[in-house]
């Protein structure tokens, strides 16, 4: 459990009013979406003693969730208790233990401190999300969306005033296990304390954090889907195979994966959502050529080969 404020300053009730000082313990956590980041991000969270409800529209998505959590956490224990059976599988029992599953999100954020939204990359269906969960988490709850590339202002957009201070980005990397990075992304509405304690919650989980504006793609994606779109317009125009491209990039760029497999990794349908809203109407990236769409990119989407997670996309697995 991690508290945001000195041991010496008074905690602050819980109650309908919003604190504008310190920040209260963050130490129950709700997640929305239980994918490959939902499901991720509670893992981090719950081994890192924080009490952890997933949440998904489906119990078929919550279990698949869970199972990413066990076979991820199984690899962790292997390494830790390695040659001891007992003791890998007590390890993982242990923080799933905290980790409880919900299909009924408004139930599921009423006693959080922190809630991280982590769904489809579409701003309505966020929007739509937070609208709701803003009825029923507690007023002093810090909002957060681990979106890839819409504004966090934007997703907060239906809320009132004191909802959008204390409303953030928690931006993770895949796999989040084993990526160092958050970006906490700051809004021009957010409180310096809810950004404060967001960077503090993040070192206390292990992780980096970097604070930075809320622009498209923020730092990462800025740089990262660009290089993705440009190796695909590679492939389209057959400068050479895509296992080509993915070993000239690991052997002679040192990257660990090569784009292929990046973008597999992270899922086809989510890239598509990115640039094509980036597109469409990015703020500054509206029309930029490095954003158009690709046939390539949309076929394999509409064939339902969205990459690792489905089984196929550039590869099969
Ligand atoms: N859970 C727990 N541990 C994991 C893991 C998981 N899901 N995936 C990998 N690991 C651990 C392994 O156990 C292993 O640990 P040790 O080194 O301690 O043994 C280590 O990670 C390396 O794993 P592997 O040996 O299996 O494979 P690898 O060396 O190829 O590494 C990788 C795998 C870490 C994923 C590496 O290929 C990598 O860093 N790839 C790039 C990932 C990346 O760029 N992610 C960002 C995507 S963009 C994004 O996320 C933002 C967005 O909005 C789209
Ligand atoms: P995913 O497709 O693996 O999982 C999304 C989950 O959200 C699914 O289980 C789905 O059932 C659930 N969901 C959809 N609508 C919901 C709703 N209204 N309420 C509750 N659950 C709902 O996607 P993902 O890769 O985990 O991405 C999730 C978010 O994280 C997206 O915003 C994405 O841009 C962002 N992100 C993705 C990556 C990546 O590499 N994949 C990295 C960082 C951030």
């Amino acid at each position: 459990m991690y508290s945001a404020i000195s041991k010496s300053a008074p905690l602050l009730a819980r109650g309908p009013s919003f604190s504008t000082t310190a920040m209260a313990s963050i130490s129950r956590i709700t997640v929305i979406g239980g994918g490959q980041m939902g499901s991720g991000i509670a893992q981090v969270a719950a081994t890192h003693k924080h009490e952890v409800t997933l949440v998904d529209v489906s119990q078929e998505a919550l279990d698949r969730g869970k199972a990413y959590m066990a076979k991820s956490l199984k690899r962790v224990a292997k390494k830790k208790h390695a040659e001891d059976e007992a003791a890998q599988s007590q390890f993982v029992a242990e923080i799933m233990s905290r980790v409880s599953l919900s299909t009924k999100p408004q139930e599921a954020v009423s006693r959080a401190d922190l809630v991280i939204e982590a769904i489809v990359e579409n701003l309505k269906v966020k929007q739509d999300l937070f609208a709701q969960l803003s009825k029923a988490a507690p007023q002093q709850a810090i909002l957060a969306s681990n979106t890839s590339s819409l504004p966090i202002g934007k997703i907060a957009e239906l809320l009132d005033s004191q909802r959008k201070q204390r409303f953030i980005g928690l931006h993770f990397f895949n796999p989040v296990p084993q990526m160092k990075l958050v970006e906490v992304v700051r809004t021009k509405e957010a409180d310096q304390e809810v950004v404060d304690s967001a960077v503090a919650w993040v070192k206390a989980i292990g992780k980096a954090p970097a604070v930075c504006k809320d622009t498209p793609g923020f730092i990462v994606n800025r740089l990262l889907l660009p290089y993705m779109m440009e190796a695909i317009r590679l492939l389209e125009r057959d400068v050479a195979s895509a296992q080509d491209i993915d070993t000239a990039m690991k052997l002679g760029a040192g990257y660990p994966m090569g784009p292929f497999e990046l973008c597999d990794y992270v899922g086809l349908d989510t890239i598509k959502f990115i640039v094509d809203g980036w597109h469409k109407d990015g703020e500054g990236l509206k029309g930029n050529p490095l954003f158009a769409s690709s046939t390539k990119l949309d076929e394999l989407v509409k064939q339902g080969r969205l990459g690792v997670k489905s089984g196929k996309g550039f590869y099969d697995y």
